[in-house]
């Protein structure tokens, strides 16, 4: 794997040190990045800063750059210009100049990164235990404060907040709900770095960076819904713990209905903001295609959130949704109907396997985050094969990973491995398992079933930090 250099170079309309003071936050969240060995900050002049990074490969480098923290910084009023350059490392040469390429570590955000794990064999065994005690008890809170974060969306704290700092009084006026409980809630939130408290005022305060993540539906950063799907899995512990014993997996539809609306919610964040804007763009052809009409269909659609966002950006295309779960089938034709899509938009109760699309071929079938899910992925694909028209293309989107499991660590990675084990991977076997895949197989394997369901060309189109998006065409 080679790595790579990224340089960015950003232009202020303020002086640095105010921007520079700013980012110890983003700066976390930037070590947290899959596959990021370092990075150097710089700055130059007044009003110029910068950065050099080291990736472990050009797919994390492309994922961090099309990714919810560059976004961010493009979006910052504060920034004029946005400049980046990937560079291919020239390993001979830096290795006389000594430059740092052997870093090792793929960082996390604390929690079992490798780069953490070199520190950790330093020091006393006591000192070692402590740290790890402390990584657990960080993993212990997050728990237990996630069903908080998911009070504070439902309960419109976190929206009530974005309009400005407030007392507990003034929240639980404007959100009607109880003062004593909400003053509880706001001490919470300001302990985890949620908020903080405006000790003149004594008002609490939803820094605007923290209202994208948590107040904002329509920001390509919302993540509140993720914690309904993590509250799926604690309800269905039981049933996991069973499946692990057995090896006979638990089926999609046999999870609580918080996965399906938690799914459908988390997943729409991301489908709004790339999927018709960059991913359907980075496919060859295929948006010129859409734009004048074509046929595409949605294979594994739930609740049909991406099927109804490109029904809304190619007002000329018809559009089928399949999926095995009836009661997800019901809800997404409802949500067509409501999107007023519904004349274009057809859902049908079929599996990947077998669906039928009637006599007229597809232009593009799509697999979002769905493929890795299925027992018989290389069946899934040959049908999709067989109902795509000449020149069409499959697209699949991914979670973010690598091949090996060695590289896929840090926060994203443990999300997904956490899915994986409770859910996607439950789901294959439930449904016979001949591959499963788990949701962080990564290109390979992937591209290996396409190969073999007749798909001679196959490439990652573009990525971002949550996704791989694979075009594949015969
Ligand atoms: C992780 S969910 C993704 C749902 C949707 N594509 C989205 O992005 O919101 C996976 C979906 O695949 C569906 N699914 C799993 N196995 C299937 C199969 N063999 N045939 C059809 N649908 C399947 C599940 O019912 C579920 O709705």
């Amino acid at each position: 794997m080679e790595k790579l250099v990224l340089h960015m170079r950003l232009t202020l309309n303020v002086p640095a040190d105010v921007v520079l003071e700013r980012l110890e936050e983003p700066a976390r969240a930037i070590a947290a990045t899959a596959g990021l060995l370092w990075k150097v900050w710089l700055r130059r002049d007044d009003a110029e800063i910068g950065g050099v990074y080291l990736f472990a490969d050009r797919r994390s480098a492309e994922a961090y750059l099309n990714g919810p923290l560059v976004q961010a910084v493009r979006n910052n009023p504060a920034v004029t210009s946005v400049e980046a350059r990937m560079w291919d490392v020239e390993a001979s040469l830096s290795a006389l100049t000594r430059a740092p390429l052997n870093a090792t570590g793929v960082t996390s955000s604390g929690s079992g990164d490798r780069a953490g794990l070199d520190d950790k064999e330093t020091g006393s065994k006591e000192a070692r235990v402590e740290r790890f005690v402390g990584q657990v008890v960080t993993d212990l809170a997050a728990s237990m404060a996630g069903v908080m974060t998911n009070l504070g969306h439902k309960l419109g704290l976190y929206r009530a907040m974005a309009a400005g700092p407030v007392t507990s009084a003034e929240l639980a006026a404007r959100t009607n709900t109880d003062e004593r409980s909400i003053r509880e809630w706001l001490d919470g939130q300001v302990a985890g770095g949620y908020l903080t408290l405006d000790q003149a005022t004594g008002r609490h305060v939803l820094p605007p960076e923290h209202a994208l993540v948590l107040a904002d539906p329509d920001s390509p950063v919302f993540l509140p819904p993720a914690f309904d799907v993590a509250a799926s899995l604690w309800h269905d512990e039981d049933r996991i713990a069973e499946a692990f014993r057995t090896g006979k997996g638990l089926g999609w539809h046999q999870h609580h209905d918080r996965l399906f609306s938690g799914t459908e919610a988390f997943f729409r964040s991301g489908y709004r903001a790339h999927l018709t804007r960059t991913w359907i763009p980075a496919l060859e052809g295929v948006a010129t295609k859409l734009s004048r009409g074509g046929r595409v269909a949605d294979v594994g659609c739930g609740h049909g959130a991406s099927t109804i966002l490109m029904a809304q950006a190619y007002p000329g295309a018809r559009f089928v949704g399949i999926d095995y779960h009836e009661a997800s089938v019901q809800t997404a034709r409802a949500r067509a109907r409501e999107a007023g899509v519904a004349d274009r938009v057809l859902f049908e109760t079929a599996t990947a396997e077998g669906w039928s699309g009637g006599s007229e071929r597809f232009d593009l079938v799509c697999f979002m985050d769905a493929l890795h899910d299925m027992g018989d992925p290389l069946q899934a694909a040959r049908r999709a094969r067989e109902q795509l028209a000449d020149g069409g293309t499959l697209m699949l989107v991914e979670p973010f990973a690598h091949d090996s499991p060695e590289q896929n660590v840090g926060p994203v990675a443990r999300l997904y491995y956490a899915a994986s084990a409770g859910i996607c991977t439950q789901h294959a076997l439930a449904q016979g398992g001949r591959y499963a895949l788990g949701a962080q197989a990564g290109l390979a394997p992937i591209e290996d079933i396409l190969k073999q369901a007749g798909f001679g060309r196959v490439r990652v189109a573009t990525s971002t930090p949550f996704n791989l998006v694979i075009e594949a065409r015969a």
